[in-house]
């Protein structure tokens, strides 16, 4: 994409105001000098969502979101940087720059698709109103109701009908104006010798979006029981490209964000089920397989993902592959099962929505746990080959998946069953372990992160980190001073991460705004921690305070490098080796200058 030029970018930030944009999502109330409310990126009860009107920056003390008005549309709408500056200058009124990409252009092939947007547009609206209005869609109503599908349903997901008719679409299109070729390469109708007549006949009629809402293709259920084939699609076009799509994203993702849990379905019909009993987190693919482009999708909104899919032997093998696939992606896993031959949306109308919830988020499977029952089913216990084959398997799939806590109690678990010594296990995982870890594979996701009703005291040297930081970011002095010093380090890898973000930024935009600088970090993460350090007041610059901060950390830092080189002395001495001097040596050395930076750090400027 082309970029666009910082200089429209600048005078972008200075002609809206994110109170104004941010207000158009969140109920604001003003306090003192900022505004605050209910953060729309986690669910909460009391605000603790603040925007400050001076900064131009928002910040949740809830959850951590933060950043600049572009940051905040981007996430909200789930947008590129490039096309959040698109929107947000539509609504400044400001004239984009030629030549950048996202501008509407008007190019045939995007006049080409434009005109498929609208047509499915219309089809869409055409198919709701045969469905919600006419005598043609008494049957498709009829089956829908026998569903259990609710008019309001109905109205969220723009269901239709397709009448049972060679070309009634095709003809209403006309009449509205849509060239025949138009309504062929839209892959609504087919062209048949010299007529063109609908694709889709006496179905159910599903839209289904891009990540923006706009109506992209149709899914057709077929009516009748024995219809083939049960679903009709539309076929790949310039809009719809089967693998790329998930269903549902359009609506799923403000809950998703909410929740950080995404649920991946299989069927259109699953997730408009779960949507009607209060799961409105859930997506589908199209009928295939979950692709890491799906997956880094939902990593946008979602940390976690639960996969709910059908009860049978295909659904368990495609929740393998999925495994792998949110795996690569960083996404946690959960897998919810469903009885042998029950999709969510059987289940849901078998047992009602609430013993669904509870099938989601109370009985769902970890990873581990889902694998092992699988190893368990597919195992041969009657014979001793049998066992031993499962043992080693299952021993193997703990030392690549399991924590400690879950190898121990499954170790304990397996000891009883097959009547072997804890230890003997543990020595056998251990010697599987060591030999995985030679072939080395698979990457753990990172777990849910934990959070603590009672958050720790922050280290004296990560506050000192955020105070040297918070210099550089507001004052172009303490950019030379600390280069001077050579300062690259700081107490958490993502604070030194930010310093040289910082340091390169500087060098290149001498007089680059802080909030430029934010909007320049691609890492969400990074602007997170510089916005919220800038949503503090800026302390003054002082040398000597910032020289403190220096010694905090350094002090810090090797506080650890004695604390490591002590154990290493001790492990030494223990084993014999010849090189105890050596670390002798090394920890005197340490202790020294640790008493040298202790006394001359005054430290109290962190408190
Ligand atoms: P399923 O066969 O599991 O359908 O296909 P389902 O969701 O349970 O449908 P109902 O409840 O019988 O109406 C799952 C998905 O596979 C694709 C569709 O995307 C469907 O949602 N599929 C299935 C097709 O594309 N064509 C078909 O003929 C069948
Ligand atoms: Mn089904």
């Amino acid at each position: 994409m082309t970029k666009i030029p910082d200089e429209f970018v600048e005078e972008l930030r200075k002609s809206v105001d994110i109170v104004d944009v941010i207000s158009e999502y969140v109920q604001l109330r003003r306090t003192g000098r900022s505004f605050v409310g209910l953060c729309p990126f986690h669910n909460e009860k009391s605000p603790s969502f603040s925007v400050s009107p001076d900064r131009q920056l928002y910040h949740c003390f809830g959850c951590g979101a933060g950043g600049t008005v572009l940051r905040f549309v981007m996430d909200i709408e789930g947008l590129t940087f490039s096309e959040a500056v698109v929107k947000l200058a539509e609504k400044a009124g400001l004239t984009l720059p030629v030549a950048v990409d996202a501008v509407p252009d008007h190019s045939p092939q995007n006049q080409q698709r434009q005109r498929m947007f609208d047509a499915h547009q219309l089809a869409a609206k055409y198919y709701n109103y045969i469905l919600m209005n006419s005598a043609a869609g008494v049957q498709a109503l009829t089956y829908l109701e026998g569903r259990g599908i609710s008019r309001q349903t109905m109205v969220d997901f723009q269901i239709g009908a397709a009448p049972d008719a060679e070309d009634a679409l095709v003809r209403f299109l006309r009449k509205r104006g849509y060239e025949l070729p138009v309504i062929v390469e839209s892959g609504l109708g087919i062209a048949l010798g010299s007529k063109v007549v609908d694709r889709f006949r006496n179905r159910v009629m599903i839209p289904i979006c891009d990540g923006q809402g706009r109506v992209i293709s149709f899914g057709g259920r077929a009516i009748a029981p024995d219809g083939k084939p049960k679903y009709l699609n539309s076929p790949e076009t310039l809009l719809f490209h089967k693998s790329e799509v998930l269903f549902n994203l359009h609506f799923a993702k403000r809950e998703m964000r909410k929740t950080r849990t995404a649920v991946l379905m299989e069927g259109y019909m699953d997730v408009i089920s779960a949507w009607q009993a209060g799961v409105k987190n859930a997506v589908a693919t199209m009928g295939t397989a979950i692709t890491v482009d799906h997956a880094r999708v939902l990593k946008r909104y979602a940390e976690t993902l639960i996969i709910a899919y059908d009860g049978d032997d295909a659904g368990v093998k495609a929740a393998k592959r999925a495994i792998e696939i949110a795996g690569q992606s960083h996404l946690g896993v959960r897998v919810a099962t469903f009885p042998e031959g029950q999709d969510p949306d059987d289940f849901i109308r078998s047992k009602g929505a609430d013993a669904f919830v509870r099938q989601l988020h109370h009985f769902a499977l970890t990873e581990l746990e889902f694998l092992l029952n699988e190893l368990r089913r597919h195992a041969q216990l009657d014979s001793a080959a049998g066992r031993t084959d499962f043992l080693r398997q299952t021993l193997a799939l703990l030392g690549e998946r399991g924590t400690p806590i879950e190898q121990d109690a499954e170790l304990r678990r397996l000891a009883m069953e097959f009547q072997i010594s804890v230890d003997a296990l543990k020595e056998e995982l251990r010697l599987v372990s060591k030999q995985h870890h030679k072939r080395k594979s698979f990457q753990r996701p990172p777990r849910p992160e934990v959070r603590l009703n009672e958050t720790p005291l922050p280290r004296k040297d990560v506050v000192a980190s955020n105070h040297v930081l918070q210099a550089l970011l507001t004052n172009s002095e303490a950019y030379h001073w600390l280069l001077e010093r050579e300062v690259d380090e700081l107490a958490q890898p993502e604070q030194t991460a930010l310093l040289a973000h910082l340091y390169h930024f500087r060098s290149e935009h001498p007089d680059g705004s802080a909030i430029a600088f934010v909007d320049s970090l691609e890492d969400p993460l990074l602007a997170r921690l510089a916005s919220s350090l800038l949503m503090e007041d800026p302390p003054e610059f002082d040398q000597d305070v910032i020289d403190d901060c220096l010694r905090i950390i350094h002090l810090q830092r090797t506080e650890e490098a004695l604390q490591q080189a002590m154990e290493e002395l001790v492990q030494a001495q223990v084993d014999g080796r010849d090189d105890i001097d050596v670390l002798k040596h090394r920890v005197e050395e340490l202790q020294t200058e640790l008493n040298a930076l202790r006394q001359q750090t005054r430290g109290n400027v962190t408190g």
